[in-house]
Formats: structure tokens, sequence, C-alpha cells
């Protein structure tokens, strides 16, 4: 079964780069994080100095990485990307480092999922700017320590807990992204309506908001099917029932769950009589992968008061026995 969210990156074409906001002013909600990023920013351009290193934390799709480039866009900055699990080898790091410019961002994404030992060699260049690197071999092997300049390293995860606690304490600057709300979500759909030169009605984007996990990302994806279904029907401008009957066909419902989740759901009540019950139990049952019953499925099920976590597991709310039409007996 496909999920409308997954950990890939969209592949970047023109529209998706021009889909993603390019200044903080154009980052649309998180206004703390925002407000706080802006100070953060504003000094560190007065004292002419690089950023403090940002780590971003939060469920996929909420704007880790769109939030890590216009960092880099208001610091008058390059960036420049990784991916954790990429960055296999001493040399693999050492390369990437090499290449930076003072005041330049090092995005490093699913930073999380680096080897310990790279984690390590990070460390003194987060700290101090230098690397150290053992060159040489045939048993006359030496170390050697290079100076680096001074860079912000970005690290985004989905998992702040996954986090050594090592590498945590050496971001100056962290940041965890929440969920956005139906009215947030209205303008992003309607900025994104704009770049496409697809216009929608305003009850038509509050409702696709309302379907969209509370997640940005979504929020385009659906935009994108239901402009499809408008422009196969006709219609010059998305309306509501258009968009009503083009989630309806993605398998939408009303509160934005998709077929996993009510699987998950339904696992819960039906199998486990509501709970308690692990994450890992359910994962099984439902044949789906722990990571992302984790990451993406509970996150948000939790946020909506569907699900409780409870010492001795996941716990199915009224809300949930309502939502699937089965009668809910107080425990
Ligand atoms: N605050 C925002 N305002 C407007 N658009 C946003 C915002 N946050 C995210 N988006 C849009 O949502 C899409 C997904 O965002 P992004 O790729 O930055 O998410 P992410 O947190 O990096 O996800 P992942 O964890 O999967 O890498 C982007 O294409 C961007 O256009
Ligand atoms: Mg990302």
């Amino acid at each position: 079964m496909e999920r409308i969210i997954t950990n890939e990156e969209l592949s970047e074409d023109e529209t998706n780069l021009n889909i993603r906001p390019q200044t903080l002013s154009e980052y649309v909600g998180q206004s703390e994080n925002k407000e706080n990023l802006e100070t953060f920013i504003k000094a560190a351009l007065i004292r002419e100095e690089s950023l403090d290193h940002v780590l971003l934390y939060g469920p996929p799709g909420l704007g880790k990485t769109t939030l890590a480039h216009i960092i880099a866009n208001e610091m008058h900055a390059n960036i420049k990307t990784a991916s954790g699990p990429a960055i296999e080898k001493a040399g693999d790091l050492a390369a990437i480092l090499s290449t930076l410019e003072p005041n330049d961002v090092l995005f490093i994404d699913e930073i999380h999922r680096m080897p310990r030992f790279i984690e390590e060699m990070l460390y003194p260049a987060m700290e101090d700017f230098t690397i150290d690197l053992v060159v040489g071999g045939d048993g006359n092997t030496r170390s050697v320590s290079i100076n680096l300049p001074k860079f912000t390293l970005v690290g985004a995860t989905t998992k702040a807990g996954d986090i050594s606690s090592p590498l945590r304490d050496r971001f100056g600057i962290v940041l965890k992204l929440n969920y956005y709300t139906d009215e947030e979500l209205t303008d992003i759909i309607k900025r994104t309506s704009l770049v496409y030169d697809m216009p929608i009605k305003n009850d038509a984007a509050l409702e696709l908001a309302r379907r969209s996990r509370k997640t940005p990302r979504i929020a385009n994806r659906l935009f994108k099917r239901v402009r499809d279904f408008a422009l196969v029907n006709g219609d010059s401008c998305i309306n509501l029932e258009t968009t009503k009957n083009a989630l309806n066909k993605l398998n939408v419902d009303e509160y934005g769950l998709d077929p996993i989740d009510l699987e998950y759901l339904n696992a819960l009540i039906n199998k486990y009589n509501g709970g308690p019950v692990g994450a890992n139990t359910i994962a099984t049952s439902i044949g789906e992968e722990l990571g992302t019953i984790e990451d993406i499925v509970e996150p948000f099920l939790l946020q909506t008061g569907f699900i409780k976590r409870t010492p001795r597991g996941r716990v199915a709310t009224k809300l949930a026995y309502d939502h699937l039409h089965i009668p809910y007996i107080e425990k």
C-alpha cells in the first residue's frame, strides 16, 4: 500500500523549488521558532560570525529541509548538503568538510543515522573547527589536525531521541518543528495554488488543509492531485465539491487519515481490545515497518487525539472508537 508521505526527498524540479519558501517571512507558521531564528541570525550577521549550529527535529514533511535552505539564504551563505547514512567513511566526511568556506551552512539530513565514529569525528569540527585525520599507511601512520573555516552545521532528524546526547549538546540552537494548524496549511495551499497558477476557493483550501495530516508536504501533494481532478472536470478554479470527491477517491478520510492509519486503529481496537499494546506488536500485525509506525503514524494519531501513550503501550481513545463506529466502553 502506498503512503502519501515518505521519507524520500521530492525530486527538485523547478516547481518544487518554487513551492519551497526562500525566506523566513515566506515560511508559514512555526512562529516561535521563526522569531527565535530571526534574532539569532540577525545577531550573527551583526557580529559578522557564523550562526551557531542548528538542530531541527520533527516528523517528516514539516519543513526541516526547507528551513535549512532558508537559514543559509538569510545568512547570505552557501549551503552544502549531505545525508547521514551516506557518510560511511572518514574520508567522506573529510571531503565534505574540506569544501566548506567561511560561514557556509553544512546541512546533514537524517543526522541520527551517521555511523558512531563519524559522529565522533564531527565533535571537534563542531566545537573547535578542526578535524583529526589519520594519514599514511604501512606502519607509518600519523594523525594530523586540519583547521576548518567557521561554518554552521544544520542537522535534521525525525527523532531527537535517536541522537546521542554528546551530539545534541553540541548544537547551540535546537528547534522542534510542530504540526501545522488548518489555517497555516490553508495559507500554504493558497501559496502553492499561486505557484501552480491554479486558483482554489477558500472553502476548498480549508477542506484540503483539514485532510492533510497537519503536514505541508501532504497538503502540497494532495493539492497537485486535486488539481488534476479539477483540470479533467474542466474547472477553472478548484471548488469544494471537486476537492471532496478527489480526496475520497484518494482514500483520504475527513480527518486526513489514510488507509494505514485506519488499519492501525482497526488493529488496536479489534485485535487488541483498544490496548494497551506496544507499537511493535501493531506494526507486525498490520505488516508495516516499525519506523513508519513510530515516525509517521503514531505522532499524528497522538497529536489528533485518536490514541494515547501509556507506560504499558498505546491505547485507543473514544474519538477513535467513534470514528470507526465501534461502541466505546470505558475501561
Ligand atoms: N513552513 C512552510 N511554509 C510553506 N511551505 C512549507 C513549509 N514547510 C514545508 N513546506 C513545504 O512542504 C514541503 C516539505 O518540506 P520539507 O521537505 O522541508 O520537509 P522536511 O521536514 O525536510 O521533511 P523530511 O523529514 O521528510 O525530510 C516543501 O516542499 C515545502 O514547500
Ligand atoms: Mg527533508
